[in-house]
């Protein structure tokens, strides 16, 4: 298949240029698209058979629900069988935004569509390019991370042509999603709100405007043995590069010296050593690849940056990698919960 690479910066100039997009999309076709968190792969979710192409394309198990995108409020009606007053009050404060939430289905929604579940990830995106092209599809759209499953979420419209070229319609180059992680996930079919997947908005936000809000227990690091994720999604390895990554948590000091004599170790073996460190501590290691992450005191720089250091990664064809610790606070919870499933849960605490 050929697939059309479509560039374009701002919604308002490029009405023309969405307008195609959102007839292949009519059309039960895919196209890629940016978002806010990161980019989609965008179908008809409420086409059966338009929503079947994307497990195709990505290679994705289909019980893993998709996210059905819509762009004004009054849109949702008719996506779900009810809406609990805490949906309404999560909604108030964070869509358009980086918030999916998780509904009882209408019979409108088809099964293909929620993984054979009862019940409906909605979001409403805030980018202009996402919500543009939603308004002018004019049905709600399905769209997972637009990477081959398994692979770290694309966050610019390179990572997309690179897993999905051929693959699909069409991919809207925009420009690289500014949060970098994908949406927090929170279910409000449970009689407390339960996040089943940490992501742009935090629990501190959520705890704020709600007040009582849970965590998944089959999402937590110390739980996940013992319970199973709600979200079907978060039970697959994800996010891995190609390498082995290991994580290193502990006082400043203790992490850089385990870091670089591990790093020794493995480049007299003539191993070539990927090293994932905070800004504030790139110049503590001489040997090895090195890339930062971000600062320390500004985390949101280290969530936009992460996805796209995985896939650097991999090209640069490292044997192994070692990645700082970052503290799990805020949208830390978010850039740990990714970091963890990217290094398979190896976490060496020094
Ligand atoms: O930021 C995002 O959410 C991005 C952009 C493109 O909007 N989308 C995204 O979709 O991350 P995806 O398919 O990669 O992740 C959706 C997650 C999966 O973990 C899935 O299992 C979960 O949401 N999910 C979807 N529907 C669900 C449902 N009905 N019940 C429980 N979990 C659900
Ligand atoms: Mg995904």
């Amino acid at each position: 298949m050929d697939t059309i690479v479509l560039k374009i910066q701002q919604e308002e100039k490029d009405r023309e240029k969405l307008r195609q997009a959102a007839k292949i999309l009519r059309k039960g076709g895919l196209v890629a698209f940016p978002t806010e968190t990161v980019y989609g792969l965008g179908a008809n979710g409420l086409d059966p058979e338009a929503t079947a192409k994307i497990y195709e394309a990505k290679g994705r198990p289909s019980d893993n629900p998709l996210i059905l995108h819509i762009s004004r409020r009054e849109d949702l009606v008719p996506l779900v069988k009810e809406i609990p007053p805490v949906a309404e009050k999560l909604m108030e404060c964070f869509w358009p935004g980086p918030l999916t939430l998780i509904f009882k289905k209408s019979a409108l929604v088809p099964k293909r569509t929620t993984g054979g579940l009862d019940t409906v990830a909605i979001r409403m995106p805030s980018h202009p390019i996402a919500h543009g092209l939603i308004k002018e599809a004019k049905v709600p759209i399905a769209a997972p991370s637009a990477n081959l499953s398994g692979k770290p979420s694309p966050t610019k419209a390179e990572h997309v042509m690179h897993d999905l070229m051929g693959r699909i319609d069409m991919i809207i180059a925009g420009p690289a999603s500014n949060i970098g992680l994908e949406s927090t996930v929170v279910d409000v079919t449970s009689a407390i709100p339960t996040i089943l997947r940490p992501g742009g908005i935090t629990y501190e936000q959520l705890k704020k405007t709600i007040g009582k809000i849970e965590i998944d227990k089959g999402i937590q690091e110390d739980l996940k043995e013992t319970f199973k994720p709600k979200a079907p999604g978060m039970k697959y390895t994800h996010y891995a590069p190609s390498a082995p990554m290991t994580i290193v948590q502990g006082p400043r000091n203790a992490v850089i010296e385990k870091i670089n004599k591990s790093t020794e170790e493995y480049i007299k073996q003539g191993k070539k050593v990927g090293i994932l460190a905070t800004e504030d501590n790139v110049k503590k290691y001489s040997k090895g690849l090195v890339l930062s992450l971000g600062k320390r005191d500004k985390p949101e720089s280290i969530a936009a940056n992460l996805f796209a250091l995985l896939r650097q990664l991999d090209l640069e064809g490292v044997d192994v990698i070692f990645a700082e610790g970052i503290t799990s606070d805020g949208i830390g919870m978010a850039i740990v919960n990714r970091m963890n499933k990217a290094a398979g849960h190896r976490i060496v605490q020094v």
